[in-house]
């Protein structure tokens, strides 16, 4: 026989069940009420280039630069050199099929949402030329799809958080150029395994270019010109020969380069 226990339990998960499948209070917004809370925060749309995002036509069909999936997903939102201002919705978040956010040469101030960490299918950001702040974002580094990460030409500041090569296997390319940060490169970046372009040039980082990026079997390019990077570079770079751009141009480095300037195009 049961035990008045076991029986309390099974009523007790019984419950849970039927709390866990009660049909929420609010439905959840639709993928156009979604794209339209990221324009609502656009402030200036000097080229009219969200005229198409209308309540009444089909998202997937009429709004321009919004793509979506065979199954009526959005899976890409391509807005470029549109000067658009504002700040980046946190209600993207809930797209669940994105795999593209393209929004390079846009005004978007603010930084990067929190909630977009719940982009688990992101594949592709590509931020550069904005006018985003504050420090880079530690869950970008959590971001499981991740392919290519661009935050260049932003006013971005601070460290480069260790965090962000913390999830790194799958990661192709990382630019973190023309912002303003400082402090040291994460030797933590040898994660990255299958990293092909890594840049940090122009900003204010200093330290040492940890010798074990160039450890990185795809890596083909690697710039880190323009910051204030300081020991010998004989033997910061003496595993980077195979790269085909290597680009160390103003640092304060000392020496010079262990292997013929031609055979690889190296800056300096
Ligand atoms: C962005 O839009 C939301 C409504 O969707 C609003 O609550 C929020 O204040 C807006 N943010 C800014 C900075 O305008
Ligand atoms: C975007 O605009 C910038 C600055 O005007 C220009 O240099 C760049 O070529 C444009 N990008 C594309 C893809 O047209
Ligand atoms: C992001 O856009 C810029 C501007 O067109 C381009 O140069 C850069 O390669 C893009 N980055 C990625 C990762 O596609
Ligand atoms: C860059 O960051 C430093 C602090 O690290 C700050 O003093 C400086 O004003 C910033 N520069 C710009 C252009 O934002």
């Amino acid at each position: 026989m049961r035990s008045l226990l076991q029986q309390c339990c099974y009523l007790a998960a019984g419950l849970l069940l039927l709390i866990a499948f009660w049909p929420p209070a609010v439905a959840a917004a639709t993928e156009k009420e979604i794209l339209l809370q990221f324009k609502g925060n656009i402030t200036s749309d000097p080229y009219n280039s969200l005229i198409s995002w209308d309540l009444d036509a089909d998202q997937c069909r009429d709004y321009s630069g919004v793509f979506c999936d065979p199954f009526g997903n959005v899976n890409k939102i391509v807005l470029w050199n549109t000067s658009l201002a504002g700040v980046l919705s946190p209600a993207l978040s809930e797209l669940k099929s994105l795999r593209v956010l393209t929004l390079f040469g846009n005004r978007f101030t603010g930084n990067i949402p929190q909630e977009y960490q719940e982009l688990t299918t992101l594949w592709k950001i590509n931020v550069s030329s904005n006018a985003l702040s504050g420090p880079i974002p530690e869950f970008l580094g959590g971001l499981p799809s991740i392919r290519f990460l661009d935050l260049s030409r932003n006013m971005f500041e601070g460290q480069i958080p260790s965090s962000l090569f913390s999830v790194c296997e799958k990661t192709k390319f990382i630019s973190l150029s023309h912002n303003n940060l400082s402090g040291t490169i994460p030797i933590i970046i040898n994660n990255c395994v299958n990293l092909e372009g890594f840049d940090v040039s122009f900003n204010g980082l200093s330290g040492e270019l940890p010798s074990q990026i160039c450890e990185i079997p795809s890596l083909d390019y690697l710039s880190v010109r323009n910051n204030m990077l300081t020991g010998s570079v004989e033997e910061q770079i003496s595993s980077c020969q195979r790269l085909k751009l290597l680009d160390l141009g103003s640092n304060l480095f000392t020496g010079n380069p262990p292997f013929r300037v031609l055979e690889l195009e190296i800056m300096c």
